[in-house]
């Protein structure tokens, strides 16, 4: 394991329990104070070491919509990382297919299916809120860099995804490590870098759903962490990415 890999898998916690319910209960939602230790410690945090594929998505993103970091640019973001847990989805519904007989496994493959969706839900609570910034702000989107470009980038990452977790599904986990890093830190970068966002109030617009939050800068620290949270679930896999029975999930 490499030095970088160990830096963060020191915090690393044990994949989520269930609740009660019987899903995942997602990263938890942290008070004001939490928030910002939590930006503090990312910022104290150094990167992890990407992969070339990994700086290549992130350099075509900064070429396509520019290095400064915006909610504009963040919709982008939002809308890519949900892939891989569709792509890991789709392969454990697989997975489950062969592995039914064995009901003891079976469970714990249902169980990462379960936890993948529950990241996707995440995701997709992350995209909601930044459009709604987006279109609160008045800020402008574009059909081929907004619409069809993020489509288009979506889709590869898809199937890259997917690919490398049929070959080894440890690259696939280790990949989306590297992205939901890269989130965490862009994140907590842009609050650090507009203070305004202090003094902001939050819309509240899905505060039922995601929570209330005081002002825009703790909603966002907030997404930051949910995303360390997702890192470091990729982190566990990546050091166990098949079960014992050999099924890769
Ligand atoms: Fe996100
Ligand atoms: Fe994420």
């Amino acid at each position: 394991m490499t030095a970088d890999l160990l830096d963060h898998t020191e915090t690393t916690t044990a994949p989520a329990r269930f609740t009660a319910s019987g899903r995942p209960p997602g990263p938890p939602k942290l008070a004001p104070a939490a928030l910002l230790a939590a930006q503090e410690q990312t910022l104290r945090t150094s990167r992890l070491r990407y992969s070339l594929l990994a700086r290549a998505l992130f350099k075509t993103m900064d070429l396509a919509y520019g290095k400064e970091r915006t909610i504009v640019k963040f919709t982008v973001l939002e809308f890519i990382a949900r892939v891989p847990y569709q792509a890991w989805e789709r392969m454990g519904y697989l997975a489950l297919s062969r592995q039914r007989r064995r009901s003891a496994v079976a469970k714990r493959v249902f169980e990462r299916i379960a936890q993948t969706r529950e990241e996707q839900d995440n995701e997709q609570w992350h995209l909601l809120i930044l459009q709604d910034l987006v279109q609160r702000g008045g800020l402008r989107q574009s059909f081929l860099l907004h619409r069809l470009a993020p489509w288009l980038i979506a889709f590869c990452y898809y199937h890259v995804s997917w690919l490398m977790f049929l070959i080894r599904p440890e690259w696939s986990y280790r990949l989306n490590a590297d992205f939901e890093d890269h989130a965490e830190h862009e994140y907590m970068l842009y609050v650090a870098g507009n203070p305004g966002l202090e003094s902001r109030p939050a819309p509240g617009t899905y505060g039922a759903e995601y929570g209330h939050y005081d002002s825009v800068a703790d909603l966002l620290r907030q997404i930051g962490h949910d995303e360390r949270r997702h890192k470091l679930d990729s982190l566990v896999n990546v050091r166990a990415p098949r079960f014992r029975a050999g099924a890769p999930v």
